[in-house]
C-alpha cells in the first residue's frame, strides 16, 4: 500500500520518510517543482538532523518518491496525510485554503474510498469543513465515491523531528467513528512496539489537543519571562527559582526557561489562531493574551538592555553588536519570526552595526532581513566578534557553549555580552572580564546599570 503525503516541508517529508523507515512506500507530493526538482537530485530542502540520510536510504531503496503530480499519487494511495501550511491571517485566524486547495485536487482524482488524515495545525472543526469540501467537489464530479477524514496532529519539533516522529510520546487519532481506526494503528504500529501510545478521541478533541499543548507550552515560557524581569528588580536568579520549583514533580523543570521569547512557525500562529478560535465563540482567553504580549515584551526588554547599556557610552549609534544565532532555536534552520529579525531589527534601526554568525540560518536570513552596509554576515562566532562593542547571544547553538573567550576578548573592542539564553555561568562570565547580562539573573553589570534609576524605568 502507498502513503501519499501532501506537503514536503517539516511535517510532511519527516513524517514521509519516518514512514517510509518503517517499510511503506510513501509518495511525498507539493506543488513547490523547485522543492520536489531539489528532492528528486537527493537535495534536502531544509536542515533537520538525520533527515538527509534517512531520505537518501529510502529513496534509493525504493520506498519514497517525490511528485508534483495528484493524479497518479492520489490514484495509487489509500491513505493521504495532509501536512500543509495553516498560516495566520491579518487578524490572526488561521488560513485553511491550502488544506481546502488540496482536498479538492484529491477529490479529482479519487477513483474509489480514501482515508484523509490531517496532520496539519488547523483550528477545532476544521476536518469537518474538509469533509464537507471533499463532499461537494465529489458531487459536483457526480461521483458518489466513500472516504473518511481523521484529525492526527503532529507533535514533532523541528530540530527532533526525526527522532521525535520515529519515537512519538503520543500519537492521536480524532475519529468520528473507531472503525476507522484499525488502517492508521496498522501503520503506527512500528512507532509504538513499546507501548502503546496510541490514543483515540473525537476529532474536535483532538484538533483542540494539539491547540493546548502549544499554548501550554508558550505559557510556560511566558511565565518564566514575566518572572525574570521581577527576578531582576529584586535581585533574585531565575535559574535558581526554575530549579526550586521544577523539583516539585507537578511542575516539573522542562520548558521553564527565561529567555527572549519564543518564536518559530508553530506557537506564534498558533497561539493567534487559538484565540482568534475564541474570540469567534465569544469565549475569553486572558491567559492568552497575557503569553503572546509577555512574548513580545521580552524581545524588546533584551533590546533596550543593550540600549541602555550603551547610552552611557555614547549611544548605539555606530556601535558594532555581534549576534550569535539567527534561526529561533538551536538545530534548525527556520527563520519563520524568530526573535532574532526583531532585535537585529532594532538595533539597525538605532545605527548600530551587526555582525550576525548562525551555523545553519545565515542563507535563510539573508533572504529576510534587508541588506545594507549595517549587515555583515561573519564565518564564525569568533569572526563576528571581532572588533565589535558586545555580543548578544540569540540562538543557543551547542558550539557556542564551548567557545575560548579569552582569544576572543582580545580581538573585541567592548566588553559586554547580552545572553538571551541564560547560556554561561554569570560569575564565570564576569571572571573573564565581560560585562555580563543574562535574563532574570542580578549579575554586577546588571547593578551598575540599573543603580540610580527609577525601577518603573528598567
Ligand atoms: N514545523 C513544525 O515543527 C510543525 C510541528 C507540528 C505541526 N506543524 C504543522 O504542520 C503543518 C505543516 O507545517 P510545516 O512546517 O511542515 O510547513 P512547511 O511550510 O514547511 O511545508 C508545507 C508544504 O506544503 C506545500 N504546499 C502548499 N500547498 C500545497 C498544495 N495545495 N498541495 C501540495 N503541497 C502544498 C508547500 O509548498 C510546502 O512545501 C502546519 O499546519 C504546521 O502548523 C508544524
Amino acid at each position: 500500500m502507498d502513503i501519499l503525503i501532501v506537503g514536503t516541508g517539516y511535517v510532511g517529508l519527516v513524517s514521509g520518510a519516518c514512514f517510509a523507515e518503517m517499510g511503506h512506500h510513501v509518495i511525498c507530493l507539493d506543488i513547490n517543482t523547485d522543492k520536489i526538482n531539489a528532492l528528486n537530485q537527493g537535495i534536502i530542502p531544509f536542515y533537520e538532523p538525520g533527515l538527509e540520510e534517512l531520505v537518501k536510504r529510502n529513496a534509493s531503496a525504493g520506498r519514497m518518491i517525490f511528485t508534483s503530480h495528484y493524479k497518479e499519487a492520489v490514484e495509487r494511495s489509500l491513505v493521504c496525510f495532509l501536512a500543509l501550511p495553516t498560516p495566520s491571517q491579518e487578524d490572526g485566524s488561521c488560513k485553511t485554503s491550502y488544506l481546502m486547495d488540496a482536498v479538492e485536487e484529491i477529490a479529482r482524482h479519487m477513483d474509489g474510498y480514501r482515508l484523509i488524515v490531517n496532520k496539519s495545525t488547523a483550528p477545532v472543526g476544521t476536518c469537518h469543513t474538509i469533509k464537507d469540501t471533499l463532499q461537494k467537489a465529489l458531487e459536483k464530479q457526480g461521483k458518489s465515491t466513500e472516504f473518511s477524514v481523521v484529525a492526527n496532529p503532529e507533535f514533532l519539533k523541528e530540530g527532533s523531528a526525526v527522532s521525535d516522529c520515529l519515537k512519538p510520546d503520543r500519537i492521536i487519532l480524532g475519529v468520528d467513528h473507531p472503525s476507522i481506526t484499525g488502517l492508521l494503528k496498522e501503520m503506527y504500529s512500528p512507532f509504538t512496539v513499546n507501548h502503546d501510545r496510541i490514543l483515540i478521541m473525537d476529532i474536535l478533541s483532538a484538533e483542540m489537543t494539539k491547540y493546548a499543548a502549544n499554548a501550554m507550552l508558550a505559557l510556560r515560557i511566558s511565565f518564566m519571562n514575566e518572572l525574570s524581569l521581577l527576578c531582576e528588580k529584586v535581585g533574585a536568579n531565575i535559574k535558581e527559582v526554575r530549579i526550586g520549583i521544577g523539583a516539585d514533580e507537578r511542575i516539573g523543570y522542562d520548558f521553564l526557561y527565561a529567555g527572549i521569547g519564543y518564536g518559530g512557525s508553530c506557537f506564534p500562529k498558533d497561539l493567534r489562531a487559538l484565540q482568534a478560535l475564541a474570540k469567534e465563540n465569544h469565549s475569553p482567553t486572558p491567559l492568552l493574551e497575557a503569553t503572546e504580549l509577555v512574548n513580545q515584551n521580552q524581545r524588546e526588554l533584551f533590546f533596550q538592555k543593550i540600549k541602555r547599556y550603551f547610552a552611557k557610552r555614547g549611544g548605539l549609534r555606530n556601535k558594532t553588536v555581534a549576534i550569535w544565532g539567527l534561526s529561533f532555536k538551536p538545530e534548525t534552520d527556520d527563520m519563520r519570526e524568530a526573535p532574532s529579525l526583531t532585535i537585529i531589527e532594532r538595533l539597525l534601526e538605532e545605527g548600530a552595526f551587526i555582525r550576525a554568525y548562525d551555523p545553519i540560518s545565515m542563507p535563510g536570513a539573508k533572504k529576510l532581513i534587508v541588506p545594507s552596509a549595517q549587515m555583515h554576515y561573519a564565518s564564525s562566532e569568533y569572526e563576528a566578534a571581532k572588533q565589535a562593542d558586545a555580543i548578544a547571544l540569540i540562538t543557543e547553538w551547542k558550539q557556542f557553549r564551548f567557545v575560548s573567550f579569552d582569544p576572543l576578548l582580545q580581538n573585541m573592542k567592548g566588553v559586554a555580552f547580552f545572553d538571551g539564553r541564560n547560556q554561561y555561568k554569570a560569575e564565570e562570565m564576569e571572571e573573564r572580564g565581560f560585562d555580563y547580562f543574562g535574563i532574570g539573573i542580578p549579575t554586577h553589570a546588571h547593578r551598575v546599570l540599573t543603580a540610580h534609576q527609577d525601577p518603573a524605568l528598567i
